[in-house]
């Protein structure tokens, strides 16, 4: 039985329902909870009278799950609610419960983001303040540049990951307004009071997903953020960098090689970039073009939604316990940034500090790592970096004072 049968009398073909069913079930706690504030505006317009209001509310609490042969969630609600279910839909379309569902979830889904960031990022402070003075080489173009030390590159990812949280906090604001009220597309001539933060066009309040790309645009960039640390950690845990050794807890062996320990969680991290990034792309794409207000291709928004928030849930908390246990090497990097090379540029700044021209001493300097002359200053233990107005260990402390 659909919502719709009194309409459309046949049976459906059982491909076409197939076809058009909703795999929508992630979103009853939030449909639920939807429906109860709706049952109270009925109930504040006089249509529920105060039997049927508790009628309601018990029968919301009691639903567990969602039938396969439902049509879609909203549809199996109606049907479980029983006979005050047959009174629930007054003022309502789907269009307007899809949408106030869907921004709730989107709107936990943000905040379940930020409680992940959070602890990954205290995981990543508690190694930068461990490693603030611990000298490794920085790196540009993949190759040696200047010596920086571990705590001042962790900070680096610290701040990625402040931007990504600010875009999910962007996105659950986006997330907050309700559509209820805006029925099918043009509200109702049932005067029901507007819900809290009730949207001020009841047009673009059915058709607006805005706020389902601004998460996906939250995740695909925490993805990549995600992607290039993990990339990072997949050089650093080889033999060839030896800069980190991974804890057994998040490493993977080999079925054939014995000896292997593997960075899988690193790779899958930078493997599930590209599928962030297909999810916020895929979305854009159905959404393009879509004559207001509602069409049936918005049932399209969900299924990357919610994959998308298993994916965010996953990574930054396996990640989290992958940096929380990573082991520095703390003499392989002590040998990498004592290369005398990565002080060219503190020489050449010497010699401009002597008044020599900056052109003219880094040619002399150049000449003298060509020749193979070059004698570089003394290596101080924090790099230079305080030389250079960087103060890891203050640095560490101000991040902790954001993220606490
Ligand atoms: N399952 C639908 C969706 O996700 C619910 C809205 C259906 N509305 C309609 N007019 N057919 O978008």
């Amino acid at each position: 039985m659909t919502l719709w049968s009194g309409r459309v009398g046949g049976e459906l073909a059982p491909e076409v329902w197939e076809f058009l069913r909703a795999d929508d079930a992630e979103l009853l706690p939030y449909d639920l909870q939807a429906t109860l504030l709706h049952a109270q505006r009925l109930h504040a317009a006089g249509i529920l009278d105060d039997a049927e209001l508790a009628r309601a509310t018990e029968g919301l609490a009691a639903i567990e799950e969602v039938d396969a042969d439902d049509e879609d969630v909203h549809s199996s609600i109606e049907r479980q609610l029983g006979d005050v279910g047959r009174k629930i839909h007054a003022g309502r379309s789907r269009n307007d419960q899809v949408a106030a569902a869907f921004r709730l979830y989107v709107e936990d889904a943000c905040a379940e983001a930020d409680a992940a960031l959070v602890a990954f990022v205290s995981a990543i402070l508690a190694r930068a303040e461990e490693e603030a003075d611990t000298p490794m080489p920085g790196y540009t173009h993949l190759q040696r540049a200047q010596p920086v030390t571990v705590g001042h590159h962790l900070l680096a990812w610290v701040e990625m990951l402040e931007r990504d949280r600010a875009r999910f906090a962007f996105a659950r604001a986006q997330a907050e307004p309700s559509p209820l009220g805006a029925g099918a597309l043009a509200g109702s001539t049932l005067e029901l009071p507007p819900p809290p933060n009730a949207m001020r066009n009841t047009i673009d309040a059915v058709a607006d997903r805005d706020f389902a790309l601004d998460y996906l645009y939250a995740a695909a960039a925490l993805f990549v953020h995600l992607s290039r640390i993990g990339e990072e950690l997949v050089l650093w845990t080889t033999s060839e960098f030896g800069f980190a050794r991974l804890p057994e807890e998040a490493s993977t062996g080999s079925s054939i090689m014995p000896q292997k320990l593997n960075p899988d969680v690193a790779e899958l991290a930078r493997g599930k970039a590209g599928t962030a990034i297909g999810r916020l792309t895929g979305l854009l794409a159905t959404v393009k073009s879509l004559p207001l207000a509602y069409d049936r291709d918005l049932q399209e928004d969900k299924p990357p939604v919610f994959a998308t928030r298993r994916d965010v849930a996953g990574a930054l908390g396996a990640l989290t316990i992958l940096v929380a246990g990573l082991a520095f090497d703390r003499d392989k990097l002590a040998t990498a940034a004592a290369d005398p090379a990565l002080r060219a540029t503190d020489a050449a700044e010497a010699l401009v500090a002597e008044g020599v021209p900056f052109r003219d001493a880094h040619e002399q300097v150049a000449a003298e790592v060509r020749a193979g002359t070059f004698e570089p200053p003394e290596l101080v233990t924090d790099c230079y970096l305080r030389g250079r107005g960087i103060d890891v260990a203050a640095a560490v402390a101000a991040a902790k004072e954001r993220w606490s």
